[in-house]
């Protein structure tokens, strides 16, 4: 396939390829997918067995450096991660600018952005320490600006973060804890995020990761890229799509639950009525972590929530329309953002933050395949073509001719 591609550039023939369905932008040994199987496996092991066994830390190891850490290894990663979590003062005022309203996705885009100011000593793409400098650095970051994001939100104030906790765990705390009471972990609750956050750490060439992929191709430095990354998710089509579920459920329940009537608005092609959590790209049986989710669901919002009227309807839903021609011929299936909003709301997250839950845990995948992509020898800067469609040429006309 790379020769191939090779030969058709020399040729100049071009691939018209809209969302580029299938056009190989690259070769990685990051992450696998079988679409039709249903298998996701991220550096050879299978998504079931990490759910089941390893931790959000131990696979960010694992996507950035190919292996998994030895208890050394894990225990350096962790303490330099913890190290890391403080937010410099000025930074901090930052979100003072923003509107209290504002969508936590712009706000944390825009902060991972200003860390490119604030953090001029490790941008050189070239530069290996610098790149284990600013993994490190986002990695310890993003958790605490995610959380600030939210409190200007609530209107509430910052906390400092507490090293002795797990990432997890302190992201938790930053974001639910209260500076004068203290705050206690639910260990269901961070077992769950943690688990979330591993299904979405990464997902081969996605739109926000072929994003980052570009434009790091430019050699734009990997705060830069991360945050262009964070504006890609942000849509509804994409990282969106888990807030999206959670709205379309709340409607159907407004309008007295009844899940027919929705699905035939779908099938109608209702304008902009989609089953949102619904249907992927790549996969066309079924999505591996939707399943690992929706077996979890259950346990963690009953603990959680002690039950959910929406988890009924999406149950509900989701039987209506495997059981139809319309999602069946199309190979529409639920995919990881079906169930997941319900148990970050069921967690206390507001709606509107489900996306940026989305971003923390895809964080160690786009700095995985930006490293990647910086020392692969193949690497370019990427530049599509297009297919012309405009005027051949025309003469210019004076405006008194116009
Ligand atoms: N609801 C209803 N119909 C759908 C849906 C859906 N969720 N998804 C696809 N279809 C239909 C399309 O209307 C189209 O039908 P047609 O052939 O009659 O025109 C057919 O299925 C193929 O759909 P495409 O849009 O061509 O599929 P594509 O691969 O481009 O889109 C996508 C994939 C964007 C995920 C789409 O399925 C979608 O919009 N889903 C809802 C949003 C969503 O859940 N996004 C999260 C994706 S996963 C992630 O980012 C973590």
């Amino acid at each position: 396939g790379i020769e191939l591609g090779k030969l058709l550039a020399k040729t100049g023939y071009i691939t018209y390829d809209p969302g580029f369905v299938n056009t190989g932008a690259t070769s990685s040994a990051i992450t696998y997918i079988d679409g039709e199987q249903g298998i996701l496996r991220y550096r050879g092991y299978p998504i079931e067995q990490l759910a089941q066994n390893s931790t959000f830390i131990e696979v960010s190891y694992l996507l950035i450096y190919g292996e998994l850490p030895t208890k050394q290894q894990l225990d350096d990663f962790t303490s330099k991660i913890n190290r890391h979590t403080l937010l410099h003062e000025d930074l901090k005022r930052f979100f003072d600018g923003f509107p209290r309203d504002a969508h936590p996705m712009p706000v944390l885009s825009s902060a991972v952005s200003a860390l490119s100011t604030f953090y001029q000593d490790s941008l050189d793409p070239a530069d290996t320490d610098n790149v284990e400098l600013s993994t490190i650095r986002l990695l310890a970051k993003v958790p605490t600006i995610a959380a600030y994001a939210y409190k200007k939100s609530i209107g509430q104030p910052f906390l400092y973060p507490d090293n002795s906790l797990g990432l997890v765990e302190n992201f938790l705390r930053l974001t639910f804890g209260l500076p004068a009471e203290p705050y206690e972990i639910d260990p269901t609750m961070a077992k769950a995020l943690d688990l979330l956050f591993i299904l979405h750490a990464d997902h081969e060439q996605n739109c926000s990761t072929s994003t980052v992929r570009l434009v790091g191709s430019s050699e734009a430095n990997l705060f830069a890229s991360i945050s262009a990354g964070i504006m890609a998710l942000f849509g509804p089509l994409h990282g969106g799509a888990n807030s999206a579920v959670l709205e379309m459920l709340e409607g159907i329940k407004a309008d007295g639950g009844d899940v027919d009537t929705f699905v035939n608005r779908v099938k109608n092609k209702e304008k902009g009525v989609r089953l949102m959590g619904f249907g992927h790209r790549v996969y066309k049986n079924y999505d591996p972590r939707a399943k690992i989710i929706k077996q979890t669901a259950d346990e963690i919002l009953s603990k959680i929530a002690g039950g959910d009227e929406l988890l009924d309807i999406a149950k509900r839903l989701e039987e209506r329309a495997l059981s139809d021609d319309y999602f069946v011929e199309r190979k529409l299936y639920p995919n990881v953002d079906f169930y997941t909003g319900l148990i970050y709301r069921a967690m206390g997250f507001p709606t509107q933050f489900f996306t940026v839950l989305f971003a923390l845990g895809r964080l160690p995948g786009w700095i995985a395949h930006w490293r990647e992509m910086m020392t692969d020898p193949a690497t370019k800067i990427g530049r599509p073509r297009q297919i012309y469609t405009g005027e051949k040429q025309r003469d210019y006309k004076p405006l008194s001719e116009r």
